[in-house]
């Protein structure tokens, strides 16, 4: 890219003598193996001028953050080798996690893999442009490193104005995993990527708060029954109705063996972590009191529970994220209350976990087994 694009500063006492790197970004500027100089972040508007500076920046191989109805991506040109190396460095992602790549719809997804079948055509016309990612075998023009050396591709068309909006002034396909850096919380509002990422990448879009909050479900038709690799915005009973039965991958509900390669790569990390440990704690509202009451007379401790039940564990510390009975609420505000846990100031927090694992609950219910290392309390 133009170094001119992005604004810099040096601090240049510190770089003399050594010898200074600055690579094709301008994001990372390294002298004797230590990175001092970054990149000042442009906050853009979802306007006509911030969705063509973006388009700009992703068109010269930069990296840009993107609002989508699921959370915000860090996207850059899937099929530049080189700006998708840029999206791995930059949020410090392991080397075999494959990313999604983002399409306007099925036509464009059909440049991308060898074929679409019957199953797949259905789910696009069902679920897109929305919270559903089809994993399908890839053609050779989506480089290794987008897939992670893998030979599929996951795809997606996400509904968020603005990212559609970057996708058509770009002419490109984005390879975008959620913004985060690698470990975090993923984020649903520009506010998230700024606490990440400002200083390391050259802009953000703000496209306003996720409006689903999770993440999409992921898909796999490489080989026989459609198969779930990840629950998110669209429920399992919806793609049912579409392709009839489908499996789950293992790695959705339980902890992952070391020995065990789940089906998304993905799903083996610990994710959408605080760094305060995190319990989850599920059963009636009662037993739920009586416990906690008991365990905070040994430790300070925290709850991270649903709107309505915030005031019956008073006086502990609480931050909530959602209705009890509204699962759209919980998954908008869970992981802006993820994030939040490590402001309570103590050193442990228990989160009520949602009790059914079905539609979007079951999303929840994944995110925070993971965020937990799948310790959860289920009292009777
Ligand atoms: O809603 C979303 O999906 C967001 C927005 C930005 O689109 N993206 C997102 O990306 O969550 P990421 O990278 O955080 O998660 C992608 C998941 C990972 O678990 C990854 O291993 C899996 O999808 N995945 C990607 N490509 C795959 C492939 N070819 N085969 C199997 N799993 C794949
Ligand atoms: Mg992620």
């Amino acid at each position: 890219m133009a170094l001119g694009s992005a604004s810099f500063f040096i601090i240049t006492s510190l770089i003399w003598p050594f010898r200074l790197t600055v690579n094709a970004a301008g994001c990372v500027v390294v002298v004797a193996g230590i990175t001092i100089a970054k990149v000042e972040t442009e906050l853009l508007e979802p306007n006509a001028t911030g969705i063509a500076r973006a388009a700009a920046l992703l068109r010269a191989g930069e990296v840009v953050a993107l609002p989508t109805e699921t959370v915000y991506g860090l996207a850059a040109n899937a099929l530049d080798a080189q700006a998708v190396a840029r999206i791995y460095t930059t949020k410090g992602r392991p080397a075999d996690n494959p990313l999604i790549v983002h399409v306007t719809g099925s036509e464009q997804a059909a440049e991308l893999v060898t074929e679409i079948p019957p199953a797949a055509e259905a789910l696009m016309a069902a679920f897109w442009p929305g919270p559903l990612t089809i994993v399908l075998p890839k053609r050779d023009l989506v480089p290794a490193i987008t897939t992670a050396t893998r030979p599929d591709v996951a795809l997606r068309a996400p509904a968020h104005p603005a990212f559609q909006e970057v996708l058509a002034a770009s002419g490109l396909v984005l390879a975008a995993p959620s913004a985060n850096v690698a470990g975090r919380p993923s984020p649903t509002s520009a506010e998230h990527v700024m606490t990440d990422l400002a200083g390391r990448i050259p802009a953000v879009l703000d496209g306003g708060e996720a409006s689903i909050g999770v993440e999409s479900t992921v898909i796999t038709l490489t080989s026989g029954e459609p198969r779930v690799l990840r629950p998110g915005g669209i429920s399992v009973a919806q793609l049912s109705d579409v392709v009839g039965p489908v499996t789950i991958d293992d790695a959705v509900l339980a902890p992952v063996a070391a020995d065990f390669l789940p089906g998304a790569p993905g799903m083996k990390y610990r994710h959408y972590s605080p760094r305060t440990p995190l319990i989850a704690i599920s059963g009636p509202l009662r037993a739920q009191i009586d416990f906690l009451t008991q365990e905070a007379a040994t430790r300070a401790m925290g709850i991270m529970s649903f709107d309505d039940d915030a005031a019956a564990f008073a006086p502990l510390p609480t931050i909530s994220y959602g209705r009890r009975d509204d699962a759209d609420s919980q998954a908008r505000q869970l992981y802006t209350a993820l994030r939040a846990v490590d402001d309570l100031g103590v050193d442990l927090v228990y989160v009520q976990i949602p009790g059914q694992n079905s539609g979007i609950s079951a999303a929840i219910r994944n995110r925070l087994l993971k965020a937990t290392g799948h310790q959860i309390i289920s009292l009777n």
